[in-house]
C-alpha cells in the first residue's frame, strides 16, 4: 500500500504526541522532538531546533505528503519556520495543517466565533497565530488547512495534571467567572484530524466542543471527577460582563459522530 508520509513538527508535545499515536499506524509517520530526550532512540523522531536548525533538511530527509505543524517556541523563530514550511509547499506536492487556537480571536469578547469570521487579537500569542494563518492564506486552498482549537484537555494534559498539583499542594486555583469557552481532549481532536487528512479536507475548521461553558464550571466539574477535594478558587474577573473565548463551527462542520460536548469531556475522559 502506498502510505502518506506524514510529518508532525512538534511530535514530543502533548498534543503533537497525541497526534502522532492516533496517525502512526495508518501512515508513514515522523515527528520532531527538541529538548524532550525521551524520543531520541526512536528512528521515526527527529531532532529540530527552530532556532537553530534548517528545516529544509528535516524536508529532505522526510519528504513529507503532509505536514502537521504543532510547534511551540521563540515567536519570531516560529513566524521564520513558517515562511520556510510556505516555501517548501509552494514547491512540493504538500500539504499543511497547522494547530491555531482560538485566541485569533480574543480581541472580541460579545459573541462566539466562527470559521470566515474577521480574526483579531490583543494578545501576542494570538497574534502570532493570526500571522501564520494570514500567510497560509495565501497559498493555493488545497495545499492548507488551519485548526482553530481552544483548551485541550483530557488524562495526560499538562493542564489537568497542573490541577492536580495544585490540588494536592492545596494551592488556589484560578478560574474566570465570566468567561465562555468551548473545549475540547487529546482524542477527539487527534480523530477530527485523522478524519480530516483521510479525506482531504482543507480549509479553516474549528475544532472545539458544540456547546459553550462558563471557565469556572467546567473547572469545578473536573476537579468534582478528581475526587473528594475541597479546591481553593481564586476567581479573577477581567471584566464586569460575560466574555466569549470560543470558536464555533457553522461553515465547516464534521460528522456527528466526531463532534464533542463538554459534558462528555468531563465525564469520558478524566481520570477518576
Ligand atoms: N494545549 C492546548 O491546550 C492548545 C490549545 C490550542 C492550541 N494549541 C497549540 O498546539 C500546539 C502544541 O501545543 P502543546 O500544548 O502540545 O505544546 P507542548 O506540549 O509544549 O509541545 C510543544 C512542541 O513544540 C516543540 N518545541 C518547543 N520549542 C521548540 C523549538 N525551539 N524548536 C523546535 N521545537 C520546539 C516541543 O519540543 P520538545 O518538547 O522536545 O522541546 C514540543 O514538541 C501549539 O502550537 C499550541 O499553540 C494548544
Amino acid at each position: 500500500m502506498d502510505k502518506k508520509k506524514i510529518l508532525i513538527l512538534g511530535a514530543s508535545g502533548f498534543v503533537g504526541n497525541a497526534i502522532y499515536k492516533e496517525l502512526c499506524s495508518y501512515f508513514d509517520t515522523y515527528g520532531t522532538c527538541c529538548s524532550n530526550r525521551t524520543f531520541a532512540s526512536n528512528n521515526q523522531f527527529l531532532k529540530y531546533d527552530l532556532e537553530e536548525d534548517d528545516i529544509f533538511k528535516i524536508f529532505e530527509k522526510v519528504r513529507p505528503d503532509i505536514i502537521i505543524s504543532s510547534l511551540r517556541g521563540n515567536f519570531s523563530a516560529q513566524i521564520q519556520a513558517h515562511q520556510h514550511i510556505m516555501e517548501y509547499l509552494v514547491k512540493h506536492d504538500t500539504r499543511l495543517y497547522f494547530i491555531s487556537s482560538a485566541n485569533v480571536f480574543d480581541a472580541y469578547s460579545k459573541y462566539p466565533s466562527y470559521e470566515f469570521d474577521k480574526t483579531l487579537s490583543e494578545s501576542v500569542y494570538g497574534r502570532l497565530k493570526i500571522k501564520i494563518e494570514n500567510m497560509m492564506m495565501r497559498l493555493p486552498p488545497e495545499k492548507m488547512a488551519i485548526l482553530r482549537v481552544p483548551m485541550v484537555f483530557g488524562n495526560t494534559s499538562p493542564r489537568i495534571r497542573e490541577i492536580k498539583e495544585t490540588l494536592e499542594n492545596k494551592e488556589p486555583i484560578e478560574v474566570f467567572p465570566n468567561l465562555i469557552i468551548n473545549v475540547t481532549n487529546d482524542d477527539r481532536l487527534t480523530q477530527q484530524l485523522h478524519y480530516l487528512i483521510n479525506r482531504n479536507k482543507t480549509g479553516i475548521f474549528h475544532l472545539g466542543s458544540q456547546d459553550l461553558i462558563q471557565h469556572e464550571e467546567f473547572i469545578k466539574e473536573v476537579i468534582r471527577k478528581m475526587g473528594n477535594y475541597h479546591p481553593i478558587l481564586k476567581r479573577v474577573f477581567t471584566t464586569n460582563e460575560d466574555r466569549y473565548l470560543a470558536a464555533l463551527p457553522k461553515h465547516n462542520k464534521l460528522p456527528k459522530n466526531l463532534r464533542i460536548k463538554y459534558q462528555e469531556i468531563i465525564d469520558h475522559h478524566l481520570p477518576v
